[in-house]
């Protein structure tokens, strides 16, 4: 399926690794080019030249930018001139009880998880309407609906994402661009690789062990009963962000593994 990203300019927040490196690596062999983002050049770098090693010819860059730090968005934005697609993807979360959650474990997640869609979709979205064409991706979560009790705030995070996603889809009516909400389900990122890993070392227990029991005990709702790659939320994210999506506004779709329950 040709997906008609050639040339199109992608802007993916925290994208030196997880699913964000993996969407990144997912446009570039659809002809896209790609501005990264971590937090340091060292990662920039270094996810620059893995992606470099399988296309040497892409075109790509990256941009250091904490989404904690409010001068370092403002440095992002004025350093990029235009994007057709923007993929705030961006997030971090603290597993913990909702009282050990301090205002500033909070006010981090709402930064970095919401502010950060924020702050650039209102940069970004009126060259997109000017131009008649964009695209903005929200990456959520599960979450957002599973509300797990050791991740409140970052599941409150991950809802508000849905109505800025389903909001700002609104103000597209009658142009060719959309606005979408993606929730993923329990993810194979770099993170979760450490998380079965320290388990694993914890408890004496093999990696698959530790993932079969996640599955038994936790994350009991998913019907895929394993972690999904970051490769299989990249197929659906760069697909929404492509011009065959265009039918699809507003809208927020699980690639969860069927873990949220309901129809629709
Ligand atoms: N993995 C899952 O199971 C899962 C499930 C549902 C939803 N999600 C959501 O999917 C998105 C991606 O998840 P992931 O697991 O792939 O993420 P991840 O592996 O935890 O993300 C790491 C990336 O985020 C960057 N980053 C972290 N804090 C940052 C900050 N303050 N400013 C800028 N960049 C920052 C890191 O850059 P540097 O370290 O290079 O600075 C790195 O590129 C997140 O929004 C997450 O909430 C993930």
């Amino acid at each position: 399926m040709n997906l008609h990203l050639t040339n199109k300019s992608v802007l993916i927040t925290g994208s030196t690794s997880g699913i964000g490196f993996a969407t990144a690596k997912l446009f570039i062999n659809e002809g896209a080019s790609v501005i990264i983002n971590g937090r340091s050049q060292k990662n920039i770098d270094k996810a620059i030249g893995l992606i470099l090693d399988e296309f040497p010819d892409a075109n790509i860059s990256g941009v250091v930018a904490d989404f904690l730090d409010k001068n370092s968005i403002s440095n992002l934005i004025d350093s990029i001139k235009q994007v057709d697609i923007l993929i705030n993807n961006v997030g971090i979360y603290k597993s913990q009880s909702f009282q050990e959650t301090t205002d500033t474990d909070w006010t981090d997640m709402l930064e970095v998880n919401v502010m950060s869609g924020v702050r650039l979709s209102r940069a970004f979205l009126p060259q997109m309407i000017e131009k008649n064409w964009g695209r903005i991706l929200f990456i959520s979560s599960e979450c957002a609906a599973l509300v797990p009790e050791d991740l409140i705030a970052y599941s409150t995070t991950k809802a508000a994402l849905l109505s800025l996603s389903r909001g700002l889809a609104q103000t597209t009516r009658g142009t060719n661009v959309t606005v979408n909400a993606v929730l993923p389900g329990s993810t194979l990122s770099e993170g979760a690789e450490n998380f079965l890993q320290e388990q694993s070392e914890k408890t004496n227990l093999s990696k698959k062990e530790v993932t079969d029991n996640f599955f038994k005990n936790v994350r009991t709702s998913s019907l895929l009963e394993r972690f999904i790659s970051t490769e299989e939320l990249a197929n659906t994210i760069v697909y929404l962000a492509s011009p065959l999506s265009a039918a699809t506004n507003g809208a927020a779709i699980k690639v969860d593994g069927g873990s949220i329950p309901g129809i629709i």
